[in-house]
């Protein structure tokens, strides 16, 4: 007896220290991944790509030389017409992107005069320029905002630019994309109330553009189209923005890093990106499909500078097998639907090394996926088929 509950007394010394133990050794682990996290070390977009199983990567092609956008071509006219000047070919900054970047229904959708093609505005305050040849060409694109412009499709003044590029064609939607940039703000950027940045767009087979828009205020229902960019807000903060079918109820909209708005698009992870103007920031972001689409699972991650700051893993896409990713969305401009969004200078934002990259071809079916329909369908031609057997037994 007596020794039993020594033998007892000892088991709960031993059990108490093992705890004890226990709990100092997950501590410790708690804190060295606390310190990884930390520490976590900046990934190339070379990591990054390798990380996904992609299949198909576009890099948009440069200019050799600068071309001029429209509207500075307009202006420097009126001041001095020296049109005995022999015109570049391509002529025209929205030209260019016409003829080189795959652009759907091969137009700009809004403000082609904005764009033009530079020289890398940060790249002399990069003492060591001479030893990185990382860079081909060492122009950038260029997009302005006239004074004044919000929202092209409804402002007043038209400013910034909107296509859609789609490198691996429309007749196949993929199961998976990524879209990496470079995104530059000059020194001193006024952000105003925010502004769109480019994404991609997911469409039905052969859409070249979204039929509906899920944009624009207008609302994805998950059967035709959706898009997914990014965006800067006031002080530089920025964030993922997407057009996606999800309501009020969803788990998405109820994901504390999601803000659901019935009118326009809906804001992730407002605040993990800040834009720093004065120089270049690396974005990089990856997106797959929720598989089947009836089921809330498709994934984002956002890279800013290398660093995971969104990840996310219940994102609907999509309620209808049909549609997949398709291709670039580029977008940008102040906005915003309203004045207060108008830029109150002429601005300029840089982009370069864009890149498109596709996983797999996604599976295409009708409906959600979730097999109940065919299923029903199926079970309803075997009743009938049985049925029709059992008649033929008892009436022939
Ligand atoms: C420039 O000059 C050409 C011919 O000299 C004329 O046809 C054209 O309209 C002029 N353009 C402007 C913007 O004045
Ligand atoms: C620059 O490019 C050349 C040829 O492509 C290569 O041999 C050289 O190592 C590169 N230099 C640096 C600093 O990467
Ligand atoms: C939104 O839908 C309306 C009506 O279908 C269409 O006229 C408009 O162009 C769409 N907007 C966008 C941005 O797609
Ligand atoms: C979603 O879940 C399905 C299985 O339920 C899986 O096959 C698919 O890969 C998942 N999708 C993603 C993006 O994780
Ligand atoms: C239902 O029928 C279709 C076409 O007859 C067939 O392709 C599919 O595999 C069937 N599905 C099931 C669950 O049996």
């Amino acid at each position: 007896m007596l020794l039993r509950s020594r033998a007892a007394a000892q088991s709960r010394t031993r059990r108490t220290w093992l705890l004890l133990h226990m709990i100092v050794l997950t501590s410790q682990c708690l804190s060295a991944a606390t310190a990884v996290t930390a520490e976590a070390a900046a990934l190339t977009r070379d990591q990054i790509y390798a990380q996904g199983e992609f299949v198909k990567n576009w890099i948009a092609p440069m200019p050799s030389s600068p071309i001029q956008s429209i509207r500075s071509m307009r202006s420097n006219n009126n001041n001095n017409n020296n049109s005995d000047t022999t015109p570049a070919t391509p002529s025209s900054g929205e030209e260019y992107i016409v003829q080189s970047w795959v652009t759907s229904s091969r137009s700009i959708e809004m403000g082609g005069n904005d764009i033009s093609f530079v020289k890398d505005p940060f790249q002399a305050t990069t003492t060591t320029a001479s030893s990185d040849n990382s860079s081909s060409s060492d122009l950038v694109l260029q997009i302005e905002y006239p004074k004044g412009s919000y929202a092209p499709s409804v402002g007043p003044v038209e400013g910034g630019a909107q296509f859609y590029s789609t490198p691996f064609g429309d007749k196949t939607p993929y199961s998976k994309m990524m879209i990496s940039y470079d995104v530059g703000f000059p020194d001193g950027f006024n952000w105003v109330l925010g502004g769109k940045l480019p994404g991609v767009y997911g469409a039905l087979p052969n859409d070249g553009s979204p039929r509906q828009g899920c944009s624009g205020g207008n609302q994805s229902n998950g059967e035709s189209c959706f898009t997914m960019r990014l965006m800067w807000r006031r002080n530089g903060i920025g964030e993922a923005y997407a057009y996606v079918p999800a309501d009020g109820g969803s788990a998405f909209c109820k994901d504390s890093s999601v803000e659901c708005n019935n009118q326009f698009g809906k804001s992730i992870g407002r605040g993990q990106i800040r834009f720093q103007a004065g120089g270049w920031t690396r974005m990089d972001m990856i997106m797959a499909l929720n598989e089947p689409a009836g089921h809330n699972n498709g994934t984002l991650q956002v890279y800013i500078n290398g660093l995971l700051v969104i990840d996310m893993d219940n994102v609907p896409y999509r309620r209808s097998g049909m549609v997949g990713f398709e291709g670039l969305m580029f977008s940008s401009f102040f906005g915003g639907n309203d004045p207060p969004f108008a830029t109150p200078v002429d601005a300029l934002v840089f982009f370069k090394n864009i890149q498109l990259s596709a996983g797999p071809p996604s599976h295409l079916y009708e409906g959600t996926g979730s097999g109940s329909e065919r299923l029903i369908l199926n079970v309803s031609a075997a009743v009938l088929t049985i049925m029709l057997g059992v008649m033929a037994a008892v009436f022939l």
